[in-house]
């Protein structure tokens, strides 16, 4: 990521209401050479999500070990009201990557007088989806899509909305998938957009008993295993000769970078092929293919600083398994 920003935008809304400010579309084959080709290899995590990954996300979202959805659906079931409490009325609310939209619609609900919503998401599909259900359910609300990819250099429309602040949301503990230099950036960036007085709500799953996230991520039916392998796949699909069965699926917690990780751990000696390139693996050598990295309320404490944000107050589960943390720009 670069750390370019602009901050505001010429107004090119479509009349859908969609700025589209073309997304690259990523590479698999060339992020994914580069990746392997690494002394320690790795594969990028965002190409879970193509329809099979999309479909076995929604799975793992219901899984009794993955505690992580479920956690912070309660937290917002619980805790929207008196987060649109302080947050304040006439807030613009800004979604990245808009998901499901369960937990925007519970939050919306509970802000004061919205302003409007503006979602985020790489996806024009997906965008087009989750403005229509939030207009279906909000039918006066001012609602806007940017088709963008957000880890990059952001613009806003000028939605000409008489908003008293702007108010970030940012779900799901995705921050936790970025590297800790990215998740600066990103706040960084995030910081500029929303200017002085802004707010961002921040998901983020907290650091626990090992056990428990290990078991998150390596569950008992195989579902998060399947994930993982779809990255393999969908190599294949290009004209890539993984052997799915010489692989395994593992998920480590790595207290050092205090993140679990899933790797595919190659079980034998052996080679693949891979567009022009061959890549060599050893008998037990991995691909790391995502981090997911748990915070303590100081980590993001630290984390809202090199942003010039101010951690104001969290809402978590009596576990203290997951928060919601609402950080304001000074
Ligand atoms: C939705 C990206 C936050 O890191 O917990 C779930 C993705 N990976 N199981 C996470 C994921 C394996 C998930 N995020």
């Amino acid at each position: 990521m670069s750390l370019k920003f602009t901050p505001t935008a010429p107004s090119q809304l479509s009349p859908s209401g969609i700025l589209d400010l073309s997304p690259e579309a990523g590479d698999l084959i060339a992020d994914g050479l580069a990746g392997l080709q690494r002394s320690t290899k790795t594969l990028p995590s965002k190409y879970f999500y193509d329809k099979r990954g999309s479909e076995l996300f929604e799975t793992i979202t219901t899984l009794p070990e993955y505690y992580v959805t479920r956690t912070e659906l309660d937290i917002m079931a619980e805790s929207a009201s008196e987060m649109g409490a302080l947050l304040g009325e006439h807030g613009l609310l800004i979604e990245f990557g808009s998901g499901s939209g369960q937990k925007t619609r519970e939050l919306l609900s509970a802000l004061p007088e919205p302003a409007g919503c503006i979602l985020i998401d790489i996806s024009k599909s997906a965008l087009s989806g989750s403005i229509e259900k939030l207009e279906e359910a909000f039918p006066s609300l001012p609602i806007f899509g940017v088709c963008a990819d957000y880890t990059r250099s952001l613009q806003l429309p000028e939605v000409g909305t008489n908003a008293k602040r702007r108010i970030a949301y940012f779900p799901g503990s995705t921050l936790g998938n970025f590297s800790n230099h990215e998740a600066r950036v990103f706040l960084q960036r995030t910081a500029a957009l929303l200017g002085p007085g802004g707010a961002l709500l921040l998901g983020v799953d907290r650091v626990k008993a090992v056990g428990l996230l290990e078991r998150a991520y390596d569950d008992a039916r195989g579902v998060t295993a399947a994930f993982n392998f779809n990255l393999l796949t969908q190599l294949n699909a290009n004209g890539a000769n993984f052997v799915l069965d010489r692989f395994r699926h593992s998920a480590v917690f790595n207290a050092a970078e205090s993140r679990v990780e899933m790797h595919l751990v190659s079980q034998v000696e052996q080679t693949v092929e891979l567009g022009s390139a061959t890549i060599r693996f050893d008998a037990g050598e991995s691909i790391r293919t995502e981090m997911s990295h748990k915070y303590t309320l100081e980590a993001i404490r630290e984390l809202a600083g090199s942003a010039d944000m101010t951690l104001e107050h969290h809402w978590s589960d009596k576990q203290d398994w997951f928060s919601v943390c609402y950080l304001s720009c000074r």
